[in-house]
């Protein structure tokens, strides 16, 4: 196998946006910090679309921030600006799902897998996450780069982000080479709407329900396939 180039999706693959409801239910009981947990990620992937559609651009950590506001102010409660800030700290310690360590570790041990962070963190977000991440920190040495799009001012699934990380990658041309690995299905389409392959990581099992196209190279049901999907994919079997 040639070498392969594999972007590893952060928030929602790597790590579990939903660990922070443990932080949440300090204040709000567990049931409440579940919901207000949810509705704060949909929150701020929505304000990251939004930003796209109307050609605006916040970091992310300032979509998150004010995406908590709002999904505190839809559950009928509020924080203060310091408990807000204790919250956002929690970002940069968020769990790591359950498959990422054996994964990871396989995939680091693999000579032809180059492994990056791609994310919509600003560097300094996801610098954080991977080196003070009790989870993460041990296996932040898996990744060649961390490639960020506050650079391009943009958030996926717009082109230009993934247009740029093939460019830091030195893959401009040989996008169908190179490989995203997402839980997000919207960041699944923006991959291969740019031609690259993507595996799309389905952990609760559910199946591929996007209707807008755009379907996944592989779907895999922990991160521990992705080495042999991406080995199938290279022999002509996917
Ligand atoms: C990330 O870029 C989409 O939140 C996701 O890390």
């Amino acid at each position: 196998m040639d070498q392969v180039l594999v972007a590893f999706d952060l928030y929602g693959t790597l790590l579990s946006t939903a660990s922070v409801a443990k932080a949440l239910a300090e204040h709000f009981g567990e049931d409440q910090a579940n919901s207000i947990a949810q509705l704060w990620r949909r929150y701020q992937l929505e304000y990251t679309w939004r930003l796209n559609s109307m050609k605006k651009y916040e970091d992310f950590s300032e979509v998150t921030r004010k995406s908590l506001h709002h999904a505190l102010a839809e559950h009928g409660v509020s924080l203060d600006d310091e408990q807000a800030d204790e919250l956002m700290k929690q970002y940069d310690n968020l769990s790591t799902f359950p498959d990422v360590e054996p994964a990871l570790k396989k995939l680091a041990a693999n000579p032809n897998v180059n492994c990056v962070i791609f994310s919509n963190g600003t560097k300094s977000m996801v610098t954080n996450s991977v080196r003070s991440s009790d989870d993460l920190k041990p296996l932040g040495d898996v990744f060649k780069d961390i490639v960020t799009v506050d650079f391009v001012r943009s958030f996926k699934p717009a082109p230009e982000v993934y247009k740029y990380l093939a460019q830091r990658t030195q893959k401009t041309g040989a996008e169908s080479s190179m490989w995203l690995v997402s839980g997000n299905p919207f960041d699944v389409c923006g991959a291969r709407a740019v031609g690259m392959q993507a595996a799309w990581v389905d952990r609760q099992g559910n199946g591929w329900q996007d209707k807008l196209g755009g379907e996944p190279t592989a779907i895999v049901k922990s991160l521990e396939e992705v080495e042999a999907a991406i080995e199938k994919f290279a022999q002509g079997k996917l």
